[in-house]
This record gives structure tokens, C-alpha cells and sequence, in this order.
């Protein structure tokens, strides 16, 4: 049975028997986090148990805690408050215990991984994941580094990979490039040998630029959508322009993805993405990332050859996973955010 990485009731405790965690009971702001302590968990058979040093905030964080939009009060469960009790997905630590069907991982190793298709819980001292959703950590990065890896990297990965089918030598469009998607997704097109335009505002052109963008526009500058330039792949990470804009901007069989940026952009690329793609030769549509295993890997192997280099911009402790969630909210992270677990 898979473990929900579920608080018992609220108790003192010692190291052994109980940890730390930011736990919430109803959907709201950041304000309805609190530092608790709770029971420790315990690994299933399938199960690795982690000491956690580092966990970083995505959007989905923020999403599932006001269990906004709907949705995800559905895909994820709790229709009227909370059924996951402590957020984060995206951890890096080293395994306590493993349970006894594990084969991949012992104690003592280094790992990372997405425990959003597992229970969630990496806001805390400790997590059970299922083997599966970890990857043994690259000795060349931090935790630190390596907790931005998973929801981030891997989201960009798909896009311009799977959903994109990113070719060497095309060029490529990275919208809202200076956050933690679209940074990840500048180094890993470069990776795949694309030419790469990415979109961010003035205060974030050099930093960009540093991660071999080829060019790089500034949208408080220039409109991308209207100077005549047309893409072959066009991922939007974050950033409002109309579907119609997008598709303006994309050569003939060109493709757009979309992984995030305004309610408005997501409807407009779920709805009408699939029916542009019907009639023409450009494929327009959403992303939903899954986590995965072998897209872990190939990421890591990325880090290792050191072609993606992650880019943290701010580290709080654990007690301070509301203020966290409430600067990545607020939507203009430079890179990511990582919460350093002690
Ligand atoms: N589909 C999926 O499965 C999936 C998975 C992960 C994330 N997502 C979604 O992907 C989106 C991006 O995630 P993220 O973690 O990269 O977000 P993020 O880190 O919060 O993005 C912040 C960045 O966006 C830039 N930005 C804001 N307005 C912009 C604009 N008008 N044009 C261009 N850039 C702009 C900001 O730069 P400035 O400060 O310079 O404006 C900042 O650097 C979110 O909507 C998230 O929900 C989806």
C-alpha cells in the first residue's frame, strides 16, 4: 500500500519516533502552513525512507495549497480540504531505510527525486518514496542542486523532447526563460543542439544569456510575437500572449508547448491548441509533466556532462517553507528556490 507521507496526531516526540514538517489541514494561503511535529514515517515494503537536506518549491506547490484551480483537488484528492498534508515533491536527501523489496537503493546512498506520484511530504524532516520516483544523485552537485532537478528539468525535458520533438539545429523559443522551467529548458534545448531565443525582462538578460541562450529578447524591450521572427519550436513557460499570437509566430509545421503561464494561455492551448492542429501543419498544445524515472536519468547524465547547471536564487530553512512559497507565488523567481532541511 502506498504511504501518504500522512501526520498522526500532533505530539512531542523524540529524533527516533518524530520529526519536523510543514503541514497544512485546509486549503488557503501560505499563512495555514505551520511547523509541526509529527510521527516519523515508516518505509513499505517498496519503500525508501529519506532523510531529507533539501526540497525546492514548484508551482504546484502553491497550487495544491490553495487547491487552486479545482483540479487538483481531484487529481490529487481532498475535495473539501486536504488530503495530502504536507507539500513537496521535489526533494534531494540520503536514505535512512529502505523496505525490504527495495533493490535499487541502501542506506547511506544519495538520491533525488518526484514524490508527487507518491505522497508527496519532502516539506519535512523525512519522506518514504517509492524507489521508482528516485535517482541516485550526482556526486558533482549539492542537495541543494539537485532537489531543483526533478519537477523543473524534467518538465522541460518533456516539452521540448517529447512534446516538442526537438531537433538539432531548430530554432527554438523559450518564453518566461528566467524561471525555473525556462532556465532549465534554455540549457537543455542548447543540449540538444537548437538555436536558442529566450524571452525574460531586462533584469535577467545577462544571467540567461550565461546559460547559452543565443539570444536572448527582453519582452518590456520588444514583442516577440510581432517582430516577424518565426520558430520551429515554441515552449511557453510562463508570460500571457494569445494562442493566436504563438501560432504567428511558428513557421509552417512548427510546434508550440505549453507547461505554464495564465489560466487564460492554459485554456486557450488545452481547447483550441488540438483543433489549430487539426486543420494546419503547426501542433499547438499543453503540457502535463509526469514524473519519471528514465527522464530523471537522462537529466542527471545532463548535470554530470555539466550541460545543465541548475541556478538557485534564494535558500530559506524549514520553517520557513510559507514565506518561500509566497516569493515563488508572486511569480518572478530568478531560477528556483530551494528549502534547506537541517
Ligand atoms: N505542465 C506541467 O506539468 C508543469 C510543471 C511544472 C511547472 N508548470 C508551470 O510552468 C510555469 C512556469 O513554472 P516555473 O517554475 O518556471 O515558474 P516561475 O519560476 O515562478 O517563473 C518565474 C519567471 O517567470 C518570468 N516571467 C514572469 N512574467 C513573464 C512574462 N510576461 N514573460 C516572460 N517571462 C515572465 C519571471 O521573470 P521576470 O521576473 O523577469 O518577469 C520569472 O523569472 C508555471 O505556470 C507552472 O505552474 C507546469
Amino acid at each position: 500500500m502506498k504511504t501518504m507521507n500522512k501526520p498522526t496526531a500532533r505530539k512531542e516526540g523524540n529524533e527516533e519516533t518524530h520529526m519536523k514538517a510543514i503541514v497544512y489541514h485546509t486549503y488557503g494561503s501560505p499563512d495555514v502552513l505551520k511547523l509541526e511535529e509529527v510521527a516519523k514515517p515508516a518505509p513499505q515494503d517498496d519503500e525508501v525512507l529519506i532523510k531529507v537536506h533539501a526540497a525546492s518549491v514548484n508551482a504546484a506547490d502553491w497550487h495544491l495549497l490553495r487547491g487552486d484551480p479545482f483540479l487538483v483537488r481531484l487529481v490529487v484528492g481532498g475535495i473539501l480540504k486536504p488530503k495530502v498534508k504536507i507539500l513537496g515533491a521535489a526533494v534531494a536527501g540520503r536514505v535512512e531505510a529502505v523496505g525490504r523489496n527495495v533493490t535499487q537503493f541502501q542506506p547511506g546512498d544519495e538520491v533525488f527525486g518526484d514524490l508527487s506520484g507518491c505522497g508527496w511530504g519532502g516539506f519535512a524532516e523525512y519522506v518514504c518514496a517509492r524507489e521508482n520516483a528516485l535517482v541516485v544523485k550526482p556526486a558533482n552537485v549539492t542537495f541543494e542542486e539537485a532537489a531543483t532537478i526533478p519537477v523543473a528539468a524534467v518538465t522541460a525535458l518533456q516539452g521540448l523532447r517529447d512534446k516538442g520533438q526537438i531537433q538539432q539545429g531548430q530554432k527554438v523559443l523559450i518564453n518566461g526563460a528566467s524561471g525555473g522551467v525556462g532556465m532549465f529548458a534554455v540549457q537543455i534545448a542548447k543540449a540538444f543542439g537548437a538555436e536558442v531565443t529566450a524571452v525574460c525582462s531586462t533584469r535577467n538578460v545577462k544571467i540567461v544569456h550565461s546559460l547559452g541562450a543565443d539570444h536572448v529578447i527582453d519582452y518590456t524591450q520588444e514583442d516577440f510575437t510581432k517582430n516577424g521572427q518565426q520558430y520551429d519550436l515554441i515552449l511557453a513557460a510562463n508570460g500571457y500572449h494569445s494562442i493566436w499570437a504563438y501560432k504567428h509566430a511558428l513557421r509552417s509545421k512548427g510546434r508550440y508547448v505549453l507547461t505554464g503561464g495564465s489560466m487564460a494561455q492554459m485554456y486557450q492551448a488545452m481547447i483550441l491548441g488540438p483543433l489549430v492542429s487539426m486543420i494546419g501543419s503547426k501542433k499547438m498544445g499543453n503540457l502535463l509533466a509526469k514524473p519519471n524515472q528514465k527522464d530523471l536519468v537522462f537529466v542527471k547524465e545532463l548535470l554530470e556532462e555539466g550541460k545543465v547547471k541548475p541556478v538557485i536564487e534564494r535558500r530559506y530553512p524549514l520553517s520557513e517553507v510559507p514565506e518561500a512559497i509566497r516569493y515563488v507565488e508572486e511569480g518572478h523567481a530568478r531560477g528556483k528556490v530551494v528549502i534547506t532541511v537541517k
